[in-house]
């Protein structure tokens, strides 16, 4: 199980990568994860991901109320809280308006399409909720036909939400909504999709399954003090040799 200042970490790092890709502009955008208390650390409301940091982060308990005193909750919280709610697996949710999977989201065009192998492994469709009134509780009563099937969902007219069991993969399923989109966009500006077969899909996932998913390398890389303090000792060792000869 991971520390608060781990997670805390984590959110800070992917609140950047939202706003260095562009998924989000302004003070667009919000991130949370559970802590190991089972409490909820979200970003605050109003706030540019670009500028977040650790401090900046507010504690919720499951139920909405405030441990963090400084600073206001997102106003997407009870989306948040809602996910959390209905999927006990899911310990991050990421909320942000990727141009073009929100350009989908705008036209009511759900990304349904198997077209992608790694998108139909990773994720699976990805439903569209009904329009809802950001920040108000009916964004998570949009969701509700969707939470415990996707992984990924398009808020029409509104953005995306994306859950997973770390801020990485929540972050990663963002990043492949908004590719995926981006790919179709581009397919159907060339003439339209060629969709995947029932049979393709079948080979796919049996071959996947064969060969089952490759580690991948963890998010933040948490250097110690001490291993700092070594490599800066190591450092300038090497360089007062060098300066002796
Ligand atoms: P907050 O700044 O309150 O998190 O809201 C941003 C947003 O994207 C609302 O949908």
């Amino acid at each position: 199980m991971l520390s608060r200042h781990e997670i805390a970490s984590h959110i800070v790092l992917a609140c950047h990568r939202l706003y260095e890709r562009g998924f989000v502009t302004a003070t667009d955008g919000n991130i949370s994860a559970r802590l190991a208390n089972g409490n909820i650390l979200i970003t605050p409301t109003s706030l540019n991901k670009g500028q977040v940091a650790e401090t900046d982060l507010v504690e919720v308990t499951a139920s909405g109320a405030l441990i963090t005193l400084s600073s206001t909750p997102s106003s997407e919280l009870s989306m948040h809280l809602f996910v959390y709610k209905q999927r006990p697996d899911v310990r991050a949710v990421v909320h942000a308006h990727p141009s073009h999977a929100t350009g989908f989201a705008a036209a009511r065009m759900p990304l349904s399409t198997a077209l992608l192998p790694e998108v139909i492994l990773g994720l699976g469709t990805i439903p569209l909720a009904e329009y809802a009134t950001p920040s108000t509780d009916e964004v998570p009563a949009s969701l509700a036909p969707h939470v415990k099937e996707a992984n990924a969902v398009l808020l029409a007219n509104h953005g995306v939400v994306t859950f997973g069991a770390t801020v990485e993969e929540a972050f990663f399923r963002m990043e492949k909504v908004e590719h995926a989109a981006h790919i179709l966009f581009v397919a159907r500006m060339l003439g339209g999709e060629k969709t995947l077969t029932e049979a393709e899909i079948a080979r796919l996932k049996a071959a996947a399954q064969e060969k089952g998913s490759p580690k991948e390398r963890p998010f933040l890389t948490d250097i110690s003090e001490q291993s700092v303090k070594q490599l800066i000792r190591e450092v300038l060792g090497e360089k007062l040799k060098s300066t002796d000869r």
